[in-house]
């Protein structure tokens, strides 16, 4: 699916590309000498139609249409090249997970927080894991809330990864792990954690019925597992309107 859509965003490109380079070569046969701006908006018109043609989400249609401008744009800006190298390095360290997972980076606020505060297990020496743990702040926050518990949390963004590690390096209950939340197994944990995307979803509930012991909680914040009804769901009055879905194992 997500390789799917970079095909046809792709596609839409160059075939823009070659509808406008055949406009181009046609012009002077019918009398006509198209200059380079109208070109560039031809181009992207066609960018645009095909992205329709191809069925691509409509936030794409715009994406695809400030394309070409957008780059034309840049390269006037005449930036020395490794402003690029740089900025495409950054971009890696923090969302190489987006590229691989369809998993963007949002946080969880203090509203969450204190939501899942309520939730922790009241014995003592109890897990709870973050799956996809960011900058550690929620990790954090629990861990400094509950000397109860420990909180571990997993990244697979090296940048927020290191953060995350900086920021809990001193915090005797809490720790994050780099590396990949579907290589993690939940067995060990009483409470599961994920925020991540709605694609993500079928394959972890999967992962949760499989590994997770009875009794834990697997909780998901704002995304549903499709066709599994949550035991509890909790609706946060923060800005977002956070919704947390709880599932007994
Ligand atoms: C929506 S953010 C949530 C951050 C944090 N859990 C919070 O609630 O504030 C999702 C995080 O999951 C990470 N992520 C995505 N796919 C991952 C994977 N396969 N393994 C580990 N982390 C992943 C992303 O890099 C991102 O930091």
């Amino acid at each position: 699916m997500r390789a799917s859509v970079a095909c046809k965003a792709l596609l839409a490109q160059t075939g823009a590309f070659l509808l406008a380079f055949l406009a181009f070569k046609a012009g002077p046969l019918l009398g006509l000498a198209p200059g380079p701006l109208f070109l560039v908006a031809l181009q992207s018109a066609f960018a645009i139609f095909l992205s329709g043609l191809l069925r691509l989400p409509w936030w794409w249609l715009i994406i695809q249409g400030l394309f070409l401008p957008a780059v034309l744009f840049t390269l006037s800006l005449k930036m020395p090249p490794v402003f690029f190298l740089v900025a495409f390095i950054l971009l890696c360290l923090f969302y190489s997970s987006n590229i691989r997972e369809r998993v963007p980076l949002y946080l969880s606020n203090e509203t969450t927080g204190q939501a899942l505060e309520e939730l922790l297990p009241k014995q003592p020496s109890f897990n709870f894991l973050d799956l996809g743990s960011g900058p550690g702040g929620l990790v954090t926050y629990l861990a400094k809330r509950n000397s109860f518990g420990t909180f571990h949390g997993v990244e697979s963004a090296p940048a927020l990864f290191l953060i995350s590690w900086l920021r809990l390096r001193k915090t005797f209950n809490a720790n994050v792990r780099y590396g990949n939340l579907w290589r993690e197994n939940l067995e060990s944990y009483d409470v599961v954690y994920a925020f991540l995307s709605p694609a993500a979803m079928p394959e972890l509930w999967r992962k949760a019925k499989k590994e997770m012991r009875r009794g834990s909680l697997f909780v998901s914040n704002s995304f549903a597992v499709p066709g599994e009804k949550p035991a509890r769901t909790l609706r946060l009055k923060d800005a977002r309107r956070t919704r947390l879905m709880i599932w007994k194992m």
